[in-house]
Formats: structure tokens, C-alpha cells, sequence
């Protein structure tokens, strides 16, 4: 089949894995960078190395995510460890980090701003918020015990102090406890979405709330006023068709200077509202 790294490579193109993919497995097997790929690609794998990689070309023709097989994703910066209990960290999700960080500079630090991640996931959100603005009080919260075992996991690894909640959206929180920054990259894809099947690997929970896909949405908007601050800001990651809807929620809810950020592709993905004084 192969046996040299330039063989490999050929093999897993032949298969139809893209070249760069192939070069990022390649090289987490033989731990170096890809620059040391190009100029040893006469190194023959060893007999371990070629099951593995096979294995692995064969889960990727089957869309497992390469960040499963690599068992870690670049996020804001930072290198979070992944797995099939946790949603893959996208970069879209930074366009909510940037701007809950742009709100906790307007913020005093003094008391430390309090700051949730509903449905953390990988930690992803609660991780980059803390490790941006590492004076604040950072909490993550999830339903799913895995889930939130990679969380604490990659907090630790990062060193980053951040308490972990297990439980549903506002339940899994401390009673009393109020907050001035609420964040939350809920599962908001429509349960007949076309494009679910493609994203098979990666657990339902943190995809789809099922319906419409607005109702993980709807309950943290329902349950927020009691839980923040006057003055706070809720911000929610939804669907690129989801926009109208979230700024109708907010606005019932009484949330006012309800806003909107578009994402990389320059799609609405990210609307806002800050709760009354
Ligand atoms: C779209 S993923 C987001 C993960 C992570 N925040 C990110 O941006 O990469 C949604 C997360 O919500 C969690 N979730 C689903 N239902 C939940 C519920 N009822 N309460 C709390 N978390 C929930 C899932 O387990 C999943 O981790």
C-alpha cells in the first residue's frame, strides 16, 4: 500500500483525503511540523505508524472530523483537546469571543466581572474569555457530563481557573448567583436540516435542539432576566437565518440595544442585547 511518508501521503490522496489533512496526520504520528514532513518523505513508517495512519484515512473518507483524529483544535489561540463528546471548536465561534471581550474592557475590573458559558462544550468560549481578560470570574456550564469532563480537562491543562456546572442551561448555575456577561453557542440547527447527516460525528446534543432549532435559544433567553445584572449583556451564537428571530426574543424579553455581528463568511451569527438598568 505504502511505506515511506511521500507514499503515505500519495496513498491518502488516491483515497481522497485532502493533502493538507494528510500532512497534519502524518505529522501528529511522527510528532514534528509539516516543514519536517517535506524534507524526510523518504522515512518509512513504522508497522504501528501504517495501521494508524490507515485507520485514520479511512475514518476521515467517512467526514470524522480531523480534529477528532488529531484529538486537539486550535481555537482563539489557544490548543483545546477534543473528542467525539464535544462539539469541534469552529472559527465563527470567535466572532462572539471578540466581542464579549471588547464588552468586558468596558466593564470595571473592580469588582471582577462575573461571566458564563451556557453549553461549554470543549470549554472553548469560557477558555478564551478567561485567557483574554484573566481578571474575571469565569464559569462554564453543560448538560453533558463528558462534555464538561474536556472542559475542566483543557482548564486545567491551560491553567486556567474557571468553575465547571453540570446541568440544564440556567439550572446548572448556583442559585442567587447573577452575572454581568451571559455567553452561549446553544445547538440551534433545525432538526430536518439537510446538512445534519455530514456532521454525524459530532454528538446531536450539541447540534440540534430538534424543530426549528430555536428552543435551546428561546429558554436561555426565557430564563436570563432573572440572572443578570442590570446593565449586563447576553450574547448568543444562532443559525445564519436565526437572526430575525434571537433579536425578537431579546426584545421580548426587554433586552434593549439588541445588535448583530456577522461571522468570517460574512453571515449573521452572533445578536446581543444588554438588559435594562
Ligand atoms: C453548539 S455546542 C457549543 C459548544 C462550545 N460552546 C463551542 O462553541 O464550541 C452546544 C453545547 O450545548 C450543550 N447543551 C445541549 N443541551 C444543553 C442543555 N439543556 N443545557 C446545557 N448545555 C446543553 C451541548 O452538550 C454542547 O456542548
Amino acid at each position: 500500500m505504502f511505506s515511506t511518508i511521500a507514499e503515505a501521503q500519495a496513498w491518502a490522496r488516491s483515497q481522497g483525503v485532502d493533502r493538507l489533512d494528510a500532512q497534519l496526520l502524518l505529522a501528529h504520528l511522527f510528532t514534528v511540523d509539516r516543514a519536517w514532513l517535506v524534507t524526510h518523505d523518504d522515512q518509512v513508517l513504522s508497522e504501528a505508524q501504517r495501521q494508524t495512519f490507515a485507520s485514520q484515512v479511512s475514518e476521515r473518507t467517512q467526514d470524522v472530523p480531523l480534529a477528532y483524529l488529531l484529538g486537539e483544535k486550535e481555537f482563539h489561540g489557544l490548543r483545546l483537546q477534543v473528542s467525539p463528546a464535544v462539539l469541534v471548536p469552529r472559527p465563527d465561534t470567535e466572532t462572539l469571543v471578540n466581542w464579549a471581550l471588547e464588552i468586558l474592557q468596558t466593564l470595571p475590573s473592580e469588582p471582577a466581572p462575573r461571566v458564563v458559558d451556557l453549553g461549554t462544550g470543549s470549554g472553548a468560549i469560557a477558555l478564551a474569555i478567561k485567557h483574554g481578560a484573566p481578571h474575571i470570574s469565569m464559569q462554564m456550564a453543560d448538560v453533558s457530563p463528558d462534555a464538561l469532563a474536556v472542559a475542566s480537562a483543557n482548564a486545567r491543562r491551560l491553567g486556567l481557573d474557571v468553575a465547571a456546572h453540570l446541568g440544564s442551561w440556567w439550572q446548572a448555575l448556583p442559585t442567587g448567583q447573577i452575572f454581568d456577561l451571559v455567553l452561549s453557542n446553544p445547538p440551534y440547527i433545525a432538526g430536518g436540516d439537510p446538512h445534519l447527516p455530514a456532521l454525524r460525528h459530532e454528538p446531536t446534543l450539541a447540534l440540534t435542539p430538534g424543530g426549528d432549532g430555536l428552543s435551546s435559544l428561546q429558554t436561555i433567553v426565557d430564563g436570563a432576566p432573572g440572572r443578570m445584572r442590570p446593565g449586563a449583556w447576553l450574547l448568543l451564537e444562532h443559525g445564519y437565518d436565526q437572526a430575525e428571530p434571537v433579536a425578537a426574543m431579546l426584545a421580548r424579553a426587554g433586552f434593549e440595544a439588541i445588535a448583530n455581528r456577522r461571522d468570517l463568511g460574512d453571515q449573521p451569527r452572533v445578536t446581543g442585547g444588554r438588559y435594562p438598568r
